[in-house]
């Protein structure tokens, strides 16, 4: 029966955040996220966090599980010992327990435009893609938004303006595909003073994606686009 020693702080009440236990009683495959549920319904009504479709798809349940980051409903208990220390997102406020305000990650992932923006007016047909054109954004897609690169980052602990490791994948995808039209725009935008010159490499990003995605890569080949643009005279201010 492993221990869990969850995170637990309702601001409005607590001065300080404290760990509560709580004995688990675990069977073969059972997930964190399980095991919060089981806490939740069996031990303590007030226990709150998130979660939705309990299959590494929406990406709800990213927190800080014994030292790593990742989903709570594909971490299965038998990989973590008798006890299974865990806390939220880090760099975000804590609304209440693991329940954090992701807002300042949103509003990142909004500054970079994620969305098409076409080259052409838009005609009566789809836009055209080859198999090559798309296998360029085929790893860049899978982003689900938990936040745990996001939290793993100690750059956007330190300064809350840096766009951090998601929003900088994300506009990757969009510099990378065929059928977008602002691609300098975009790499002006990321090569500005918080985008990916604030990246120092740490590599928590890619290490801790439940996708496993690779947002330093990323961060690096935009470095280079980035460049590279600058050197050949196209990088335009974002619209
Ligand atoms: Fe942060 Fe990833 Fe760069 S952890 S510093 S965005 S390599």
């Amino acid at each position: 029966m492993p221990t869990f020693k969850v995170f637990r702080f309702n601001p409005g009440k607590d001065d300080l955040p404290s760990f509560q236990s709580y004995q688990v009683p675990s069977f073969k495959g059972m997930t964190v996220l399980e095991g919060l549920y089981y806490i939740l319904e069996n031990l303590d009504s007030t226990l709150a966090f998130r979660s939705s479709c309990r299959m590494g798809v929406c990406g709800s349940c990213a927190l800080h599980i014994n030292g790593q980051y990742g989903l709570a409903c594909e971490t299965q208990i038998a990989t973590l010992g008798e006890t299974v220390t865990i806390r939220p997102l880090a760099h975000m406020k804590v609304i209440r327990d693991m329940v954090v305000d992701l807002e300042p990650f949103f509003a990142q992932y909004e500054a970079i435009k994620p969305y098409l923006v076409p080259k052409e007016v838009l005609g009566p047909r789809e836009f055209i893609q080859t198999p090559r054109q798309r296998a360029k954004i085929d790893t860049l897609v899978d982003c689900i938004l938990c936040a745990a690169c996001y939290g793993s980052c100690p750059v956007v602990g330190t300064d809350e303006k840096y766009l951090g490791p998601q929003a900088l994948l994300k506009a990757l995808r969009f510099v990378e595909d065929s059928r977008d039209g602002e691609t300098y725009e975009r790499l002006a935008f990321v090569a500005s003073d918080f985008g990916v010159f604030r990246c120092h490499t740490i590599f928590n990003c890619q290490q801790v994606c439940p996708k496993n995605l690779d947002p330093t890569g990323a961060i690096a080949k935009l470095k280079m686009k980035a460049i590279w643009a600058r050197l050949t005279g196209k990088l335009k201010k974002p619209a």
